[in-house]
């Protein structure tokens, strides 16, 4: 088989990207990706060196390439997106331009050029918050932030063409994921590290929104399971065994990097900040078999040490434009 995969050189995907060619030794990868600031060619290492895997940097908003990349493929897994939430609410225009518009355009190139598969890898903010209970597939959505209303129209402009053409894409929302290769912007690198540099942990409001962690690796053997078994036309949800507390997680980091709690520093709240997520994944569980393995509160040691051995990948993304991101978001 050969796959399609945009978004490689992320976090999840060149996670997905290693995983998918170590577990199926005949198949092979087209990596789509424009290398936005969130791409990094060194989160693939290992995985460039394998003669089945060939990058092409590409824009999925631009069809034409598109329609060039979809040649000989047979199935497509579609992670590339803008994915931070706090970049979309200082400005919203790339998370529609590529989330919603770069979407349609990549799944119409698969359905023209008779891609046989498509998995659009979504998120579980696009139910919006739900501060008790569980939701289902059927539940609502009700996306709060620019990040999360652009997830949901690109859910909607995937599903429209299964609806319209009955082109069999199938589309997962999963939780927060935790692992390495995580770009800094995000809670948990962001916290660690500067928990290793001795600086301030901005934590937003008194942190107590809650957040259910899964690992990426988990992740990926879910994606994988839906591009192999998964139904036609569905939506499959996938979350991890445990809820936390940012408050909880920040003090737990503080612990295991031996920092004192000083370093906790409460900000001004993300405006529209979501209270909880907890998407049901029942039937992900019952009906593909998929399991959680790498549970949380076992793997977080284990992903701190991880950014302690690999500074320089970090100290690298931290010395670049982060560095002016950074200083916008949290006016340090
Ligand atoms: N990180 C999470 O916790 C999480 C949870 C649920 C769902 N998701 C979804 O999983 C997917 C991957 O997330 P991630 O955390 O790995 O993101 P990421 O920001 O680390 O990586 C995104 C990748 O997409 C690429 N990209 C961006 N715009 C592009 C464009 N126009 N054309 C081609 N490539 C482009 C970037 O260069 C980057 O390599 C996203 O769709 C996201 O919404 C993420």
């Amino acid at each position: 088989m050969k796959l399609l995969v945009t978004g490689g050189a992320g976090f999840i995907g060149s996670h997905f990207i290693r995983h998918y060619l170590s577990r199926h030794k005949k198949d092979q990868i087209v990596n789509v990706d424009a290398l936005t600031y969130a791409g990094n060619l060194g989160n693939l290492h290992e995985a460039r060196k394998n003669s089945r895997h060939r990058f092409v940097k590409a824009d999925i908003r631009h069809a034409p390439a598109m329609t060039r990349a979809m040649r000989g493929i047979d199935a497509v897994v579609h992670f590339a997106a803008e994915t931070h939430v706090d970049r979309s609410l200082l400005s919203a225009d790339e998370f529609i331009q590529t989330n919603v518009q770069g979407t349609f355009t990549l799944v119409n190139a698969a359905r023209l050029a008779g891609v046989k598969k498509f998995v659009h890898v979504s998120t579980d903010e696009v139910y919006g918050s739900i501060p008790s209970g569980r939701t289902s597939e059927k539940h609502l959505v009700d996306p709060s932030s620019p990040y999360a209303a652009s997830k949901t129209a690109s859910d909607h402009m995937a599903r429209c063409v299964y609806h319209t053409y009955g082109y069999p894409v199938m589309i997962t929302r999963c939780t927060n994921n935790f692992g390495p290769y995580q770009y800094p912007e995000k809670f948990l690198p962001l916290f660690i590290t500067n928990a290793l540099e001795n600086k301030p942990l901005p934590l937003y409001g008194k942190g107590g929104n809650v957040r259910n962690w899964i690992h990426v690796l988990d992740h990926c053997e879910a994606v994988e399971l839906v591009l192999k078994k998964g139904r036609a036309g569905d939506i499959y949800n996938i979350a991890g065994s445990g809820e936390w507390r940012n408050i909880d997680v920040a003090q737990k980091i503080i612990q295991l990097t031996n920092r004192s709690l000083n370093l906790l520093h409460f900000v001004k709240d993300r405006a529209g900040h979501d209270l909880r997520y907890a998407p049901d994944d029942r039937k992900i569980r019952r009906g593909l078999g998929w399991k959680e393995k790498r549970p949380f509160a076992k793997e977080l040691p284990g992903l701190v040490q991880w950014y302690k051995d690999n500074e320089a990948w970090w100290q690298k993304i931290k010395a670049g434009s982060f560095k002016k991101y950074y200083k916008k978001q949290y006016k340090r």
